[in-house]
């Protein structure tokens, strides 16, 4: 994701998310020298995503796709790179925050091999009031489902 890229990552984020991040936190993120990964086309972004590495650990802070997208693995593809890169950067254990009633996120997640650690209680402003967040945790270096990457599709990163 380069600076360019953060106006169509923010449109996907108003059409997703009750609480969408805004401009200036993905401007945060890339300042901060987050890894921020985007899946696009010839037609432009389609997803994204976000983590940051500190010490040992990778925090996966952000997972999008654009909704006329869901479903033909770029979710899967997303994840697998940014685990990628946090195995390339030396990180040990990746963890993330899902909304807990959120089964399609969880499920992937589960199948790339993240387990329930923890969870915080009313976390994630909804429209219906808070809800909780469930704590998902994997060693990075345990070996997930291979990522592909479906034609048509470029993920970049940052770097
Ligand atoms: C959650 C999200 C990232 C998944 O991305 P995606 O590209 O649609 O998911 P994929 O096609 O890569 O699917 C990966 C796995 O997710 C699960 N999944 C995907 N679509 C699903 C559906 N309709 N129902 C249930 N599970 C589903 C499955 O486990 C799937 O693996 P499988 O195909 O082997 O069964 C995407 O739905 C999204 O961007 N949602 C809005 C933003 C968001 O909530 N992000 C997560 C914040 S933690």
């Amino acid at each position: 994701m380069g600076a360019d890229d953060v106006a169509p990552v923010v449109a996907i984020e108003r059409r997703v998310k009750f609480d969408a991040w805004r401009g200036s936190d993905f401007q945060r993120c890339l300042d901060a020298g987050y890894v921020c990964p985007v899946a696009e086309t010839a037609h432009g972004v389609i997803g994204y995503g976000v983590m940051s590495l500190a010490d040992d650990y990778a925090r996966i802070a952000n997972l999008c796709i654009a909704p006329d997208r869901h479903g033909r693995g770029l979710g899967r593809m997303l994840l697998a790179s940014m685990l990628h890169e946090a195995r390339v950067r030396g990180a040990r254990l990746a963890f993330l925050e899902v909304r807990a009633g959120h089964q399609r996120a969880r499920k992937l997640y589960r199948a790339a091999g993240f387990r329930d650690v923890g969870r915080r209680y009313g976390y994630y402003l909804t429209r219906s009031g808070w809800e909780d967040a469930v704590i998902m945790a994997r060693p990075v270096a345990l070996r997930g489902p291979a990522a592909s990457q479906p034609a048509g599709t470029q993920a970049r990163s940052t770097e």
